[in-house]
């Protein structure tokens, strides 16, 4: 018999004489001469409740079917005189596929705080919250693809292992086959990159846009999805060392073109969310951020505000915040006072453009008041910064005045400059942290928990 998915049983549309469903045991509660088993086996958030009767060969191994034993049930699938559910499952046969100590199980039928399911990653997608969670980066993940290729973007596999360092920032994580430690008659020599693996200096990308800039420039809007590294070491709520990334990238785009694409994006993301992830987003509604819906619908319909960053320093500065970090033209803006902007004076998503050029990347298209740079941010209520792009400096001369204004040589980009070289276009892009965007979208407010298996600062489990 073909194993019935518990989605589809509580879906089905009529009863059934026999299904066969396989999963784990969320509960078992005995009653009178019946037993309740509420069976999850990762389809959907709901259980489906199978009924065992103690008159039954099925009811002899009961003693061992406990929370979390995976088990295999054969039975009809008939209608349910509950109110918590249309179908529930008689059983006729039950069979014990993995048992489950309930000394040692560590996952019980109570509410565990995000710090204990953090410390067993490995078990806590069996929890209500972590499957719908990731169920939902599943879907979104899924939405990502659909809506680029609905606008006949193209899919490109950035390379993982890079020979340069993109954000110009060095925030690194080094690559390399040599030894940890020279051998005992060498003390003295440090190894030499010339014999490591590359033979060069190699290290994992922070950013799939320089390449994604390369094949703009020839299949015209490309996007990357793909895992990204930063050897950053803060340990903030919003920070992972291994995160993903969305990079699209635009030829024959500026900026005004990447905002719009940035604002379409993150609505047609959410829209998605909200359609295809109802029940699982139910959850956090109710559980985790109570005004996740209303803010949810605003981010998906408002149109967001533009605003320079002059105008963005200005109405900081007159917020009348004590604000940890000074306010002054020419600064980084700090995650509160991006939050100030998008949750207080704005209400919504805002995107501030055209940063000094000082605080921002070298690849960055120089503003003809020679100061600013044409880069935008979104910045979304909870978050601070969900998105940052560019429009990309496709001048020769001033991209090579640039490189040599941060103190990087022009010869480690030469394939970069080629593209200014031969057939140069107007391009713009921007980086989408996936982890972020389903930070906002559930309410969750620690980057650990909407990952699989995070890596953070002393932290490499799993
Ligand atoms: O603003 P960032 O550094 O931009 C870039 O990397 C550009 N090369 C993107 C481009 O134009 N193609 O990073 C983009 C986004 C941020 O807005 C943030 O959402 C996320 O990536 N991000 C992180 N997410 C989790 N952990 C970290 N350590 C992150 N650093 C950046
Ligand atoms: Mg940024």
């Amino acid at each position: 018999m073909r194993r019935t998915r518990v989605l589809e049983a509580l879906n089905s549309a009529q009863a059934r004489d026999a299904v066969l469903i396989k999963g784990w045991v969320r509960t078992r509660r005995d009653g009178k001469g019946l037993s309740f088993l509420e069976i999850n086996d990762g389809s959907c958030l709901k259980n489906l409740q199978v009924i065992v009767d103690a008159a039954t060969p099925a009811a002899l191994i009961l003693e061992t079917v406990t929370t979390g034993a995976a088990v295999e049930i054969e039975g009809a699938l008939v209608a349910s005189p509950g109110k918590n559910q249309q179908w529930e499952v008689h059983a006729s046969a039950l069979r014990l596929l993995g048992g489950a100590d309930p000394d040692t199980y560590p996952l019980q039928k109570k509410r565990h705080s995000d710090e204990f399911l953090r410390a067993i990653a490995h078990l806590r997608p069996r929890t209500n919250k972590y499957g719908a969670l990731f169920r939902i980066r599943s879907e979104t993940a899924f939405a990502v693809h659909q809506f680029f290729r609905q606008r006949g973007f193209h899919h490109l596999h950035a390379p993982i292992i890079t020979g340069s360092d993109c954000e110009g920032a060095g925030e690194m994580f080094r690559v390399t086959t040599l030894p940890f430690s020279p051998p005992p008659d060498a003390a003295e020599r440090r190894p030499d990159v010339t014999d490591d693996f590359f033979g060069k200096e190699a290290n994992l990308t922070v950013s799939g846009q320089l390449e994604a800039e390369l094949f703009a420039c020839a299949l015209g809007n490309v996007y990357t999805f793909g895992p990204t590294f930063r050897a950053e070491n803060s340990n903030t709520p919003r920070h992972a060392a291994e995160f993903w990334m969305i990079e699209p990238e635009m030829a024959f785009a500026d900026l005004q073109d990447d905002m719009d694409l940035g604002e379409d994006l993150v609505h047609s993301l959410v829209q998605h969310v909200l359609a295809a992830c109802a029940a699982d987003l139910e959850l956090f509604a109710r559980f985790v951020d109570a005004d996740l819906m209303a803010n949810l619908r605003t981010i998906a319909e408002a149109s967001y505000v533009r605003m320079p960053y002059s105008e963005a320093i200005a109405v900081l500065q007159r917020s009348g915040k004590a604000f940890q970090f000074p306010v002054d033209y020419g600064v980084d803006l700090q995650t509160e006072h991006e939050r100030y902007l998008t949750e207080e004076y704005c209400k919504k998503p805002v995107m501030v453009h055209d940063y000094p050029k000082a605080i921002k990347s070298f690849y960055m298209r120089l503003n003809d008041d020679g100061e600013t740079v044409a880069a935008m941010d979104l910045l979304v209520p909870r978050i601070g910064e969900l998105i940052g792009g560019s429009q990309r400096e496709e001048r020769l001369e001033v991209l090579e005045r640039r490189l040599g204004e941060f103190g990087l040589r022009p010869e480690d980009y030469w394939w970069y400059l080629d593209i200014r070289r031969f057939g140069t276009v107007p391009h713009a892009g921007f980086g989408l942290g996936f982890e972020r965007f389903l930070m906002m979208v559930t309410g969750v407010t620690n980057i650990r928990d909407v990952i699989p298996f995070p890596r953070t600062p002393k932290h490499l489990e799993f």
